[in-house]
């Protein structure tokens, strides 16, 4: 089989297929990528996945190509796994790779096969490409197509990969559903729901996954900003509303807000298509969404200032984590560091630490001091900021930190660590959706 596209998911799928038994090429335009990838280096940080790479490179099952004729002749499934950023100045997906892709593949390929989108689409798009494929292909091959979108998170990408907790697949014939049963057939335990539905819905579930996820965050999000005002504990209202088990714990997690490479663009996204589609209306929440999300950034900055009186300008801030999440060194859309970028702009003189994600995030803004440490970005520290809740943060004591900040100014911006122990060490401390209970009271006696 090959995998068309060797980004985050198309890597991680081309090694998981190989993993599973197949003989796979991953296929991109990108020399620079497939030379490291040849090499078994990947670009990236996701765990597990250099020792599937090195040990599949190795043994000869995963080879990489630029050449989509050497993809045509060699494989008879293809994954398309390109990205479909959000375009310039637009909500819309840019569906510019996955066209040059699957026209790419269709004119090479030179025995019947299967060609399976994996990447996040706008709605009819499966249907389109379905009839490019008819138009491209040599009318003496017969070409099947599907869509199988895909649920990997970043951090337990192989595991998400070859243990999904579902497999849904858009087919319109038998044959290609076959096919697709029999991939991923040791993928799949007993108890895995396997979802074959129509193109239309498959691409669908991506996009309402992804839509309800982001917006039971900004969900909780929108009451922090209720109990910041009035009092209270949003990590004890979370807990509380996610024992009802129709709620759920997870994904209530308030914060500085969701970002990365696909939950933002992937309700812009919806959003645009559905208004193509005349209903303009139906997913306007989502902008509501997006707006409380976008708004945690500014809360974090206000509090900055608060706290430092004004003085943002020529203070010292020490940002804890860049990456959009821990465990990933991506800083796509990243909240954190678009806050370190504000308060830069702001004037401050911005130390930023973060365990992996230190060289992406130069490459955005070159001008933050990055740090090799914890200790150095908060030596001399007027305040710190934790961001992104990496367990080395998490982990962190006042006593630790103590002798190397200037002031003891912390704001947990994941709400990841304990007030009392903070506050009890002498410290100023703020979190989000959490207004700290001697604040409360005093400003009622007063
Ligand atoms: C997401 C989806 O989870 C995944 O199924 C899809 O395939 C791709 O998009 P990912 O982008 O890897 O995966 O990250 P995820 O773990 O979902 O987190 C997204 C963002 O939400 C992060 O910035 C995270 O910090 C934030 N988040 C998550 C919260 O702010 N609060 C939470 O409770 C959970």
């Amino acid at each position: 089989m090959t995998v068309i596209g060797t980004g985050y998911l198309g890597a991680t799928h081309a090694a998981c297929m190989a993993e599973l038994g197949f003989e796979v090429l991953g296929v991109d335009v990108d020399k620079r990528k497939i030379d490291s990838l040849s090499r078994g280096e990947l670009p990236f940080h996701e765990p597990d996945l250099p020792e599937l790479l090195r040990k599949h490179t190795a043994s000869g099952r995963l080879r990489f190509t630029t050449s989509f004729e050497e993809a045509g002749a060699f494989g008879d499934v293809h994954f398309i796994a390109v990205g479909t950023p959000q375009r310039s100045g637009e909500h819309a997906a840019d569906m510019t790779y996955v066209d040059a892709a699957v026209t790419s593949i269709a004119r090479a390929i030179c025995r019947d096969s299967l060609i399976v989108g994996k990447s996040t689409v706008p709605v009819g798009s499966a249907r389109r490409l379905k009839a490019l494929v008819a138009e491209e292909a040599r009318p003496s091959v017969r070409v099947d197509f599907a869509w199988n979108p895909e649920f990997l998170r970043e951090g337990f990408a192989v595991e998400d990969t070859l243990r999904p907790d579902r497999l849904v697949v858009g087919i319109d014939s038998d044959e290609a559903d076959s096919v697709l049963r029999r991939v991923y057939e040791n993928a799949l335990s007993r108890k895995t729901p396997y979802i074959s539905t129509d193109f239309e819905t498959a691409e669908l579930v991506k996009v309402a996954a992804n839509a309800f996820l982001a917006t039971k965050i900004s969900f909780i999000n929108a009451f922090a900003e209720v109990t910041e005002t009035v009092g209270g504990d949003i990590r004890t209202l979370a807990d509380a509303i996610g024992h009802d088990n129709r709620i759920g714990r997870r994904f209530l997690n308030a914060g500085i807000g969701f970002g990365g490479g696909c939950l933002p663009k992937d309700i812009r996204a919806l959003q645009a298509r559905v208004s193509e589609l005349g209903l303009d209306s139906t997913m306007r929440f989502l902008n509501e969404v997006d707006e409380v999300n976008l708004r945690r950034r500014e809360r974090v900055i206000h509090l900055v200032t608060e706290v430092l009186e004004e003085n943002v300008e020529g203070a010292k801030i020490a940002i804890l984590g860049t990456a959009f999440k821990p465990n990933s060194d991506d800083v796509r859309d990243s909240p954190a560091l678009d806050v370190a970028g504000r308060l830069y702009s702001s004037g401050a003189d911005v130390n930023v630490y973060d365990p992996k994600a230190n060289a992406n995030a130069a490459k955005r803004f070159p001008r933050l001091n990055y740090c090799g440490s914890l200790q150095e970005a908060v030596r001399g520290a007027d305040i710190v900021l934790l961001l992104t809740e990496w367990d080395e943060f998490v982990g962190m004591t006042p006593a630790a930190l103590g002798g190397l900040v200037n002031r003891r100014n912390l704001i947990d911006g994941r709400n990841v660590l304990d007030p009392d122990v903070w506050i009890g060490a002498g410290w100023t401390f703020q979190a989000l959706g959490r207004k700290s209970a001697t604040k409360v009271l005093s400003e009622a006696a007063g």
